[in-house]
């Protein structure tokens, strides 16, 4: 059959590729650590790979087996986990840590249904972990993932539709069943798209599999896959109030359970969906230091930061400097204490 040919024939290019294509990350080696696969592949979901190299060296010294982290406390975890964003992956990572200690004897475990009965594991990360570190034929499909195909099939859809991204695993499966070794081949497909068939500036001249790409053929690598129309993003705005004691320590309060950057440390701030606070609202003798806006995935946040040494110190303690460098923190409010420890 024609279509099980040419899977065979792309899956043997990436492969031969990938072994000597493959940049040299600190994870990868042979054979795969369990723990330190989890741990990459949790931080490279929605973040870049220059930004995890930063934080995955120090995660691990702090936490250097799965009982370490799974008896750490969250409060470090997040720490550890500061500036990488999204911290909710940080707390289903500790919880997800526990599980394995409680149900699997701290082994993490290689089937993908126990993979994704655990916390913060879902198809993608499952098929990483049973594919890469155990060498089982599973296939995965991410963000990188589905581009390739949408390109190698020349598919015009829009990414995110869950039409195409079931489609993306249909042909993930059928790649992976072709495969030699399923966990370089998946590995493979998400280094091309990171770092050959990448969204834009696309190397086509580098590509082991351009004989294969309809897209190539018919010369649509640029508009397959079609630019995302990007959602509104809301807008926010806080007023960040740096208050120091005589010691220089700074005044700070965790955030709630809930929401935007849940349980991180921060100077008292005070949000509004509709205006920026006044400086009426923050108090008379409050001075305004320093505005920025800070952009997420979802939200415009607006930032101005006071100074203002007679806040309330209600359910908020002083911090010193050192303190500070041990807690979970946001970039913007790492933005916001630049104002005060420059
Ligand atoms: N993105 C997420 N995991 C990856 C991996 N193991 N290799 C390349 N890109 C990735
Ligand atoms: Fe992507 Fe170009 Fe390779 Fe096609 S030829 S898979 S568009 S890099």
């Amino acid at each position: 059959m024609a279509d099980r040919r040419r899977a065979k024939s792309i899956s043997t290019a990436l492969e031969s590729w990938f072994a000597h294509a493959a940049r040299d990350l600190p994870w990868r080696f042979e054979p795969r650590d369990p723990y330190m696969s989890l741990v990459s592949e949790l931080m490279l979901q929605q973040t870049q790979v220059s930004r995890v190299l930063e934080k995955f060296e120090p995660f691990l010294e702090r936490f250097p087996s799965i009982e370490d982290l799974a008896n750490a406390d969250e409060a470090d975890v997040l720490s550890e986990w500061s500036g990488l964003g999204y911290y909710r992956r940080a707390r289903m990572l500790h919880a997800c840590a526990q599980a394995i200690v409680e149900q699997h004897d701290g082994e993490v475990p290689r089937d993908v249904e126990s993979l994704c009965a655990l916390p913060g594991i879902g198809r993608y990360t499952a098929g990483a972990i049973a594919s890469m570190v155990y060498g089982d034929r599973e296939p995965l499909v991410d963000g990188n993932v589905v581009r390739v195909m949408q390109r190698l099939h020349n598919n015009p859809d829009q990414q995110n539709d869950p039409k195409t991204v079931k489609w993306a695993w249909e042909n993930a499966t059928e790649l992976v069943e072709a495969s030699e070794e399923p966990g370089v081949l998946n590995e493979a497909l998400m280094e091309l798209g990171a770092t050959v068939c990448t969204p834009k500036r696309i190397r086509c001249d580098q590509c082991p599999v351009q004989k294969h790409c309809k897209a190539f053929d018919a010369g649509t690598t640029e508009s397959v896959p079609p630019p995302k129309p990007r959602a509104k993003r809301k807008e926010l705005f806080c007023a960040s109030v740096v208050c120091i004691d005589s010691k220089d320590r700074v005044l700070m309060e965790q955030r709630g359970e809930d929401g935007l950057w849940a349980r991180m440390w921060q100077v008292p701030t005070i949000e509004r969906e509709d205006r920026a606070p006044t400086t009426e609202e923050i108090g008379d003798t409050a001075e305004l230091i320093d505005s920025f806006v800070h952009q997420t995935t979802h939200r415009i946040v607006r930032f101005d930061v006071y100074r203002f040494d007679e806040i309330s110190t209600r359910d908020r303690s002083f911090k010193s400097r050192s303190q500070i460098d041990r807690l979970g923190i946001s970039n913007a409010q790492m933005k916001v204490l630049t104002s005060v420890f420059e």
